[in-house]
């Protein structure tokens, strides 16, 4: 009998055959399969060689910055980035992630648009929003304490692009937040959709995981070994700093500019 392999494993290890190419995608983006010894994994898989230069993100490659955030997702215990491995593939070095099935009528209860200034119970705020006709609405997320983490995730990691399309429930329960080519900049660059706790104070919960990813991301803590290979020291260090500040403000980051920083399109 053959041991069950982890997802990472079956990334890792498996054979990788292209599928198709997800067409909406600004950078190669791949749907494969992965297969070892009887056992198949459906996956997206990202070759650094189908990645667009970009210029505020001159050093490495934004492969390695999605396998960044999924080692910060797994020191916080929340696992909220489908597993991701490095690897080799039919078009070269790359970053492979765990194909997560979205439940679709769940992503309807994560975003909406409402009418009136007040979001609702079970709604935070994000922003007013134009609808056309020189209408505006008020574009909300839910108080989901999965989109909380994930705020705090992204906050830690300066993710400058949480759309609604990043955002995908994946049955029993589980969240998950995608594509995170355009995380880790040493300059503040959060661009999201989860402004909805903006200032107000983090759950005992947060502030428990951020002291713990403070010790891994201490000189040779753990997490601080992994990302060492995969961004820049500069990189590290200002994640360090975005920690520390969390923890000392024990609240919720707020917007730098009068404005929310959202991502464009917001979904
Ligand atoms: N792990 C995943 N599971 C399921 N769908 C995914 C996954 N990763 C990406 N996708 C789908 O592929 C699309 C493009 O991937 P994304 O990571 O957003 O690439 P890009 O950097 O090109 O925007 C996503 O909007 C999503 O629909
Ligand atoms: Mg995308």
């Amino acid at each position: 009998m053959t041991a069950t392999r982890t997802p990472a494993e079956l990334l890792t290890e498996g054979e990788l055959t292209v599928r198709g190419r997800i067409s909406e995608a600004s950078n190669a983006a791949l749907y494969c399969t992965v297969s070892y010894e009887g056992q198949e994994a459906a996956c997206i898989y990202k070759p650094v060689a189908g990645e667009r230069p970009l210029w505020d993100f001159p050093d490495g490659t934004l492969a390695e910055r999605e396998m960044a955030a999924f080692e910060v997702s797994e020191a916080t215990g929340w696992g909220l980035v489908p597993p991701t491995v490095l690897r080799e593939g039919p078009y070269g070095e790359g970053m492979c992630q765990l194909w997560i099935d979205a439940e679709a009528d769940e992503g309807g209860r994560l975003l909406a648009l409402v009418d009136g200034e007040e979001p609702g119970p079970g709604w935070k705020a994000i922003a007013f929003a134009e609808v056309g006709e020189g209408k505006t609405a008020l574009l909300v997320h839910a108080d989901d304490e999965r989109l909380r983490r994930l705020a705090v995730l992204d906050a830690v990691i300066n993710n400058a692009d949480r759309k609604g399309g990043h955002l995908l429930p994946g049955g029993e329960g589980r969240l998950y937040g995608i594509d995170h080519g355009v995380t880790f900049n040493a300059e503040n660059k959060l661009r999201t959709l989860l402004w909805g706790w903006a200032g107000e104070p983090l759950t005992p919960e947060a502030v428990a995981v951020l002291t713990e990813l403070k010790g891994a991301l201490g000189e040779g803590g753990a997490l601080a070994v992994r990302l060492a290979e995969l961004v820049t020291s500069d990189e590290i260090e200002a994640t360090r700093v975005r920690v520390d500040a969390l923890l000392e403000s024990g609240r919720h980051p707020e917007p730098s500019g009068e404005w929310p920083a959202i991502p464009w399109p917001p979904v």
